[in-house]
C-alpha cells in the first residue's frame, strides 16, 4: 500500500514537472513566432478572408459570366482559347490580372466592364490554378 502510494506521488510529480518545462519552453518559443504573426496577418487579411471557400464563392461566378464562353467550363480553354487550368503555373497574380484588365491576342480586356476586386478576386483564383 505504501509502495502504491510512492508511486502514484511519483508519477503525479514527474507530470506537473514535466508539464512546467514543456510549458515554459513552448512559451519561449512562441513568442518570437507570435510577434512575427501580426503583420504577416494584416498583409494577408484580405486574401486570407477571400483565401478558401469565400474566393471559390467570389470568383467563380465572376469566371462564369464573363470568361467560361471562352475558357470552358472547367478552365479547359477551346480551339484557340488557352486552359486556365494550369495558369498559375505560368503566371503570377498579376501578370494574370493585368491580363484580364487589358486582354490583347483575341482574349477581350475587361478593365471597366469588371470592378478591381472582380478582377482581383478572379486574379487570385486563377492564380492558384497549378
Ligand atoms: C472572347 C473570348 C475570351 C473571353 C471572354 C476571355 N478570354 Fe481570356 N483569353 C482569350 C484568348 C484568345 C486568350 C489568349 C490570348 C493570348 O495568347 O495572348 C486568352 C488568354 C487569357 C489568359 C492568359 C492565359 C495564358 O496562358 O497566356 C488569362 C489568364 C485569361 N485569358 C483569363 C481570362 C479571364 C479571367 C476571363 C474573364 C474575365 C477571360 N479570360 C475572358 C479569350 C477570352
Amino acid at each position: 500500500m505504501v509502495k502504491m502510494r510512492w508511486m502514484l506521488l511519483c508519477m503525479a510529480l514527474a507530470a506537473s514537472l514535466s508539464a512546467c518545462g514543456g510549458g515554459g519552453g513552448n512559451d519561449a518559443g512562441e513568442a518570437p513566432a507570435g510577434d512575427a504573426a501580426p503583420p504577416a496577418e494584416t498583409e494577408n487579411g484580405a486574401a486570407g478572408d477571400a483565401g478558401g471557400g469565400d474566393l471559390e464563392a467570389t470568383a467563380r461566378p465572376i469566371y462564369e459570366g464573363n470568361c467560361m464562353a471562352c475558357h470552358g467550363t472547367d478552365l479547359a480553354g477551346a480551339g484557340s482559347f488557352p486552359s486556365l487550368q494550369q495558369v498559375g503555373a505560368d503566371m503570377t497574380q498579376e501578370e494574370i490580372a493585368a491580363k484580364i484588365a487589358g486582354g490583347g491576342n483575341g482574349m477581350p480586356a475587361f478593365e471597366g466592364r469588371l470592378t478591381d476586386d472582380e478582377i482581383g478576386a478572379l486574379s487570385q483564383w486563377l492564380a492558384a490554378m497549378k
